[in-house]
């Protein structure tokens, strides 16, 4: 048990690979790994696109912010949302036509409520991934970038109405040493509400965010010329960006293509 617990204490996000593939044992049991996640009524509401093609790798990290380290990782899993392969099933397996020719039930469409299975089923596995890659010594990181420009990877990936991306993990041995301080956390006391959502004031949110503050202070990266505070920072670095408006544009065209194809 301390060994897990340890390897989900130290574990560190990986930006930086060895060339070398995956080794083939190690893939499989990563694989056995990700499936053995726990899924909403066992229906494996997700599918994972393995992208190997170099010309698809490099195309994937232009779409995602120009991240180069997608294109140079050895293993790279897009995870997807699919209610498509159970749509496929009920039709072609005759569910739909049985149901309606008994009056059991009417065919009906998946709605926001099966896409937000689908996004949990598939987020749980690539968590459980995360876990397992550590614990075989394979470091790894999220691609969050992967909800941005969602025309472009549907047309690369060869979407189908109700697959879209729920994230994206990308894979490697870790080049050098793997860095040993961890980054900061949030207090649990910050997180942790009692019974009711408390929501958080000025002085709660300095307190919870007082390490990662310090942290971007002593590596002279807050704005302002570094006086600025953590929350100058994720508001023009991050909330007003270029990239967060097109991950919401992309996102609306994502989920308005699930509704309405
Ligand atoms: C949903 C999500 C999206 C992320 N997207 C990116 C990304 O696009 N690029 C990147 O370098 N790191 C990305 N990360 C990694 C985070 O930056 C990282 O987890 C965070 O800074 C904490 O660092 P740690 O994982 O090393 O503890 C993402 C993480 C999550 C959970």
């Amino acid at each position: 048990m301390q060994d897990t617990i340890n390897l989900l204490l130290t574990r560190r996000s990986v930006r930086s690979f060895e060339e070398r593939p995956i080794e083939e044992e190690q893939l499989k049991l990563l694989k056995e790994a990700t499936l053995r996640a726990p899924t909403a009524g066992n229906m494996a509401l997700y599918s994972i696109v393995e992208v190997f093609d170099p010309m698809k790798k490099q195309k994937l990290s232009e779409i995602c912010d120009n991240q180069d380290m997608i294109a140079q990782a050895p293993l790279v899993w897009v995870f997807l949302a699919d209610m498509q392969k159970w749509v496929n099933y009920f039709h072609e397996s005759g569910a739909v036509e049985k149901a309606e020719r008994d009056n059991l039930a009417s065919y009906r469409k998946p709605g926001l409520g099966d896409l937000h299975l689908c996004m949990q089923d598939a987020i749980i596995a690539a968590q459980n991934a995360v876990v397992a890659a550590e614990a075989l010594g394979i470091g790894s990181c999220y691609i969050g970038d992967v909800i941005e420009n969602f025309e472009a990877l549907r047309e690369l990936l060869d979407l189908k109405q109700y697959t879209i991306p729920a994230c994206m993990l990308i894979f490697g041995y870790p080049k050098g040493k793997k860095p040993v301080k961890l980054t900061p956390r949030c207090p649990a006391t910050s997180i942790f509400m009692t019974d009711s959502y408390q929501q958080p004031h000025l002085e709660q949110l300095k307190t919870a965010f007082a390490q990662h503050e310090m942290q971007r202070r002593t590596t002279n990266s807050l704005p302002y010329d570094n006086t600025g505070t953590l929350a100058d920072y994720y508001y023009l670095r991050k909330h007003t960006s270029p990239f967060m408006e097109e991950m919401n544009r992309s996102t609306s065209v994502m989920f308005d293509w699930w509704c309405n194809g």
